[in-house]
């Protein structure tokens, strides 16, 4: 069966759209979906100015967006979602320059198959992919809320991976009540040996926040979803021997970019709260996260997690 396509007349007109990682790969496709269908100010968020720079001058010689969308705004900021300092720098920025966001796609994300800790000290996977990128989600939830317009929900995407069902946690380990979540992630010893998990772990604990999350925050539309296996600079973290393997498999397998961001974005306006979406249709959670006690240890994520961030900034609301 075909994937989903998007509605020939779907327009983002009169939006303001965020998307993170949007320099390159999934991200810069996004940024050019949501462009070239009129999105009117586009919030391109990366790690790297120049390279960001590099990405807003391919959007700019877009012949669609440059017909379609003439007098977009497209905004430059910079945030390392390894870097706490980074993180608040870049929120405060935001906060001061815009009043209110419609769309925002959480989509930067890393797989480092080596064990890569960031300047705080966490695993980079655990780190970039979950931890930073909750952060950032409870920091720019307010200016979603504000993007509200005529009763019309904003939505807040995070780009997660079907490879999150190939996760192996111990959960009984996890509910353990001396054991915090987030402090276990820090320790090397709690890694699996198997180098492909830390980046399928990380996933996974983003879906559960994301279905958590959606419980507590009625008034944004909350969902994670899989972009397919697509061909993007996302291997760079891998080890030599495994990068040609990998490439062939994204070639022979891999779906077009275009088709990636296009299935990304059928999670992004829906007003199905709390889903996980897969080749652009809603899919069940990790078999994991049904079970009773992974319940149980979603709501302890969600509580450690929110704690930890608000130890980090005690401006953020939700409960
Ligand atoms: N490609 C696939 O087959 C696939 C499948 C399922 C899910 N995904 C997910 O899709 C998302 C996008 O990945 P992609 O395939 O487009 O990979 P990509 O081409 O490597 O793009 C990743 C983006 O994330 C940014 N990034 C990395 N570390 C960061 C950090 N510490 N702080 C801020 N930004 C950071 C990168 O910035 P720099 O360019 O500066 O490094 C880049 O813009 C990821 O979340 C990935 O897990 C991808």
């Amino acid at each position: 069966m075909g994937l989903p396509t998007l509605p020939q007349d779907l327009t983002f007109e009169n939006q303001h759209i965020l998307v993170t990682g949007s320099n390159t790969g999934i991200g810069l496709e996004l940024a050019r979906v949501f462009l070239r269908r009129k999105a009117k100010v586009f919030y391109l968020v990366v790690r790297s100015i120049e390279r960001g720079n590099a990405a807003i001058a391919q959007l700019r010689q877009d012949a669609i967006i440059a017909k379609e969308n003439p007098n977009a705004e497209i905004k430059l900021y910079q945030c390392d979602q390894g870097s706490f300092e980074s993180v608040f720098t870049f929120i405060q920025k935001l906060k001061n320059e815009v009043a209110g966001l419609n769309t925002v796609v959480l989509n930067a994300g890393v797989s480092n198959f080596s064990f890569v800790t960031t300047v705080e000290g966490w695993e980079s996977n655990f780190h970039v992919n979950y931890f930073g990128t909750v952060l950032l989600a409870l920091e720019l939830l307010p200016l979603l809320k504000e993007g509200q317009k005529n009763g019309i929900k904003s939505h807040l995407l995070f780009t997660s991976s079907d490879m999150h069902n190939k996760a192996k946690i111990n959960v009984a380990q996890l509910l353990a009540d001396d054991v915090n979540i987030i402090e276990y992630f820090k320790t090397e010893k709690n890694h699996s040996w198997d180098p492909s998990q830390p980046y399928s772990i990380s996933k996974l604990l983003l879906t559960m926040f994301t279905e958590e999350l959606a419980l507590h925050e009625k008034d944004v539309i909350i969902t994670s979803g899989c972009p397919g296996l697509v061909r993007t600079e996302l291997d760079r973290g891998l080890p030599l021997w495994l990068k040609g393997p990998v490439l062939l498999m994204r070639i022979l397998i891999g779906r077009e970019i275009l088709k990636s961001a296009e299935t990304l974005i059928q999670s992004a306006i829906t007003d199905q709260t709390g889903t996980y979406w897969s080749d652009g249709v809603i899919h069940p959670h990790a078999a994991v996260i049904t079970t009773r006690d992974g319940k149980r240890l979603q709501t302890k994520l969600y509580e450690q997690t929110l704690q930890k961030c608000k130890e980090l900034d005690s401006g953020i609301q939700l409960k």
